[in-house]
């Protein structure tokens, strides 16, 4: 039985930006669950993607979530016009930020939902003070920059142990993963706990998305 629980956010990294329209559309019509935009500035991650602009034109195509991953520094400046673009949901790194607890406070205020990213060499003690007023916990399970390549098998304890806080009373926050998510290693990352799966390359290399998004579901 396919559980309503667990989602899939297609990233459209993997793309063709040429033809966004069409990827988003796609997105839609096999039933992403959320939309998944990576932000790229060239300083905490090499490559440079794209910025609030491109965030507004998807925003006038698509009704669907719209889960802004910012692999920024200073995340922080960019809160007010990513929120104005239509952004849903906005996440951050820990690594980029000094004041966490303020910005996710600000995030919160401003009616959409926070969320906090770590690196795959960040270990959950690094926001375990943030977890009872964050919405989603963003665990990369591949170096951040591209997309494309293998899972880090050694994230998932980072998984496990957020379960267990959260379990434990520590917040109710989803627990979201990024990075080399396919059909083969989702059986094993729905049991570690993960509430929201990122996918980038294998969503666009799919012949066929939809029976892709429904098997990696049902795993
Ligand atoms: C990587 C990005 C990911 C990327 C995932 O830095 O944050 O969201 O699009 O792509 P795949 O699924 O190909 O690893
Ligand atoms: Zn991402």
């Amino acid at each position: 039985m396919i559980s309503k629980k667990r989602k899939i956010a297609p990233s459209i990294l993997a793309s063709e930006f040429g033809n966004i329209g069409n990827a988003i559309c796609s997105i839609e019509q096999v039933g992403g669950d959320w939309i998944h935009l990576d932000v790229m500035d060239g300083v905490f991650v090499p490559p440079i993607t794209f910025g609030a602009q491109m965030i507004r034109s998807i925003r006038k195509l698509t009704e669907l979530t719209l889960d802004v991953h910012l692999m920024t520094v200073k995340p922080s400046n960019h809160l007010e016009t990513f929120v104005e673009a239509g952004t849903d949901r906005f996440t951050f790194h820990i690594e980029a930020e000094v004041h966490s607890h303020r910005l996710i406070s600000r995030i919160n205020d401003l009616g959409i939902s926070s969320g906090i990213a770590i690196v795959p060499s960040t270990p959950v003690s690094a926001i375990e003070d943030l977890l009872d007023i964050v919405d989603q916990v963003l665990v990369m399970t591949v170096n951040p920059g591209w997309g494309g390549q293998a899972m880090i098998a050694k994230t998932l304890e980072k998984v496990r142990k957020l379960r267990k806080l959260r379990l434990e009373g520590g917040g109710s926050f989803l627990i979201c993963i990024d990075g080399g998510f396919n059909l083969e290693n989702s059986h094993e990352i729905w049991d570690a706990g993960v509430d929201v799966a990122v996918m980038g390359s294998a969503f666009f290399g799919a012949e066929n998305p939809k029976e892709l998004l429904d098997r990696c579901r049902s795993r």
